[in-house]
């Protein structure tokens, strides 16, 4: 079964709910702790194989560019300094087998409209999707490497799924499984933000997915949905109906980084696990009197 060698990473959003912060700048550069969310997204995609980062970028973009560039001026100055360390950080951000790709959606019509932009690298591959404000803690196994190790078993295309409050499921893409013999669930329905009256079930599609390259020709095929919007969900759901879609209960922990509330929590809980910082950390914590 192939290997993914491919991630595309959708950064062309415009991140409303964290405006003022993403007016000039996109949410997938907010820093958790010390490293930008975008970061955290492709260091998981090439622990999981990845070898070729495709990022989908719009408006006010260049910084994601410019983080994963290389930094002649910044690099000579912490030479000069001695700054060993510094300087190892900023050149081991990517390993050097990894290569960047830049595409540019022209205009935000939809998540499906961001994926559809890859589709001439991606080409006829399989091939994994990554929404960078979706943060996933696993410090053994990232979802990408669980999502790819679905697909060398079974060929088929993978959602990451978890349960979310039955209140909750308006917020998400929601999926109908089925128990298939060898215990894994098949996606039967997935529809995007039911209202809790309707949801088929409280199953959440989260921001990572392993899909094969038959969903260009269904994005290709899928009119304006929800919002307005090309949905990558409408998509799946034509893809279903051809292929077999696994729903995968990742293992880790989800922080959502493109809610406030979301991106608090995970600043709090990776600065208490930060090797250096850990410690005073929580230590200011206990001290703190509101
Ligand atoms: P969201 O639904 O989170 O939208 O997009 P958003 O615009 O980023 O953020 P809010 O809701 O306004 O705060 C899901 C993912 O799809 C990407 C976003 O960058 C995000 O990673 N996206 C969305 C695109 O790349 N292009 C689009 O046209 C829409």
């Amino acid at each position: 079964m192939a290997k993914i060698r491919k991630a595309v990473f959708p950064v062309a959003g415009l991140g409303t709910r964290f405006l003022p912060a993403t007016k000039a700048s996109p949410k997938e550069m907010l820093p958790v702790v010390d490293k930008p969310l975008i970061q955290y997204a492709a260091e998981e995609a090439e622990a999981g194989g990845a070898t070729e980062l495709v990022f989908i970028t719009g408006r006010h973009k260049r910084s994601i560019e410019d983080h994963f560039d290389k930094a002649y001026e910044l690099e000579a100055e912490l030479e000069n300094d001695g700054k060993t360390k510094l300087l190892e950080i900023v050149q081991t951000i990517l390993p050097p087998r990894v290569s960047c790709i830049y595409l540019r959606q022209p205009e935000a019509l939809g998540l499906g409209h961001a994926v559809l932009c890859a589709k001439p690298v991606v080409g006829n591959e399989p091939f994994a999707i990554l929404l960078a404000d979706d943060l996933i803690r696993n410090d053994h196994k990232g979802v990408v490497e669980q999502m790819a190790e679905v697909h060398e078993r079974t060929g088929s295309s993978v959602l990451s799924v978890q349960e979310v409050p039955h209140n909750e499921t308006a917020k998400y893409g929601i999926v109908e499984t089925e128990k298939q013999s060898d215990g894994m669930l098949r996606v039967v329905s997935i529809v995007e933000k039911p209202a809790p009256e309707v949801a088929p079930s409280n199953l959440a599609v989260v921001g990572r997915y392993l899909l094969t390259s038959t969903i260009f020709d269904k994005i290709e095929q899928t009119a304006p949905g929800a919002g307005g919007e090309i949905q990558l969900t409408d998509a799946i759901a034509a893809l279903l109906k051809e292929e077999t879609v696994i729903a995968h209960p990742f293992e880790g922990k989800r922080y959502d980084c493109g809610s406030k509330e979301g991106y608090l929590e995970a600043t709090v809980e990776y600065a208490l696990l930060h090797p250096e910082l850990g410690e005073s950390f929580r230590a200011y914590l206990k001290e703190l009197e509101y």
